[in-house]
């Protein structure tokens, strides 16, 4: 059977994530009914981190553990990833002693290499240019509160950056909308997101706008990791780019506000929405344990009976 990577969005069908959503309902009742259950005894993930994380470690590593197998941490600061030693060899190495290996890094080639020279299935855990599980928990999080995605609208106000791209690559996945506001020169670029078209989204000059009627708003901060030469120029680049309290009464009536976390307040998002009524931060980021549990689950299992 050919090794099931997950590298970006587009790397599982509607029918596969529609499959995992459901999953990922089963899998966190369990939890919450303190049910044990161990499909994954004796595996291994390895986790290789290149960037900080507190969610994304926290969340694969409980999660590998509740699903009875072990994870091991590697960074590049204390193993021979930082020294110069190839991708492609550590891919060899690292394949051999385990199961499955989640991977955060800057460029997308970086994992792609990796996973091309892996024996066991490859997660991404944030690169430059993709944040596929963060997307996962996010629309999962959504489905939860609101019901089925499609036809909805999804209101991006901030950087055109990773998780901006794959929320472009899940609308197209799972026909849905999305309204892009960058500020000039920070615009979507399709190859870098992975589209062809603009099928699924349409962009906006003004971040009031692209917000009007949403079903859902969202965005992230305005320097992501890797660009940190860049903040200052940014802090006046996005100053007019934040999800403030009128924004949130133009969106949709029902509208939720998300974040993938951590968030800057006052700067790309107000206080008074990340911690007011709409907001539905928490439960998104709890949502990434259950809903990459339900991958883990899937990548080595295949699909299970519930
Ligand atoms: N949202 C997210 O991926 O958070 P971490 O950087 O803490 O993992
Ligand atoms: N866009 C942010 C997301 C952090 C979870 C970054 O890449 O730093």
């Amino acid at each position: 059977m050919a090794i099931k990577h997950f590298l970006q969005f587009n790397d599982l069908t509607r029918e596969e994530l529609d499959y995992l959503f459901e999953r990922t309902r089963w899998i966190k009742q369990q939890f919450k009914a303190y049910q044990q259950y161990w499909p994954l005894s004796d595996r291994t993930l390895v986790m290789i981190f290149e960037k900080a994380s507190t969610r994304t470690r926290l969340s694969f590593e409980a999660g590998m553990q509740q699903l009875g197998g072990s994870a091991i941490y590697l960074n590049t600061r204390d193993s021979q990833l930082g020294r110069g030693e190839p991708v492609e060899d550590a891919a060899q190495v690292i394949s051999r002693m385990s199961d499955l290996v989640m991977i955060r890094t800057y460029e997308q080639e970086i994992i792609e290499r990796f996973a091309a020279n892996s024996r066991v299935p490859v997660i991404n855990g944030l690169t430059n240019e993709y944040h596929p599980c963060q997307i996962l928990a996010d629309i999962y999080t959504f489905i939860e509160h609101r019901g089925p995605i499609q036809g909805k609208t999804v209101a991006w106000i901030g950087d055109s950056n990773n998780v901006c791209n794959t929320w472009l690559q899940a609308a197209e996945v799972l026909d849905f909308n999305v309204h892009v506001s960058t500020p000039p020169g920070y615009e979507v670029e399709l190859e870098r997101a992975g589209l062809y078209g603009h099928a699924h989204y349409e962009e906006f000059a003004d971040p009031m706008e692209a917000a009007r009627g949403a079903d859902l708003v969202t965005t992230d901060v305005w320097t992501s990791m890797g660009f940190e030469a860049e903040n200052e120029e940014r802090m006046r680049d996005f100053a007019d780019w934040q999800v403030d309290a009128d924004m949130m009464k133009v969106a949709g009536k029902d509208a939720v506000f998300m974040h993938c976390l951590p968030a800057h307040r006052g700067e790309e998002v107000a206080a008074e929405v990340i911690d007011g009524p709409q907001s539905v931060v928490w439960d998104e980021a709890e949502n990434r344990l259950h809903t990459q549990k339900a991958l883990m689950e899937y990548l080595l299992l295949g699909k299970v009976a519930g």
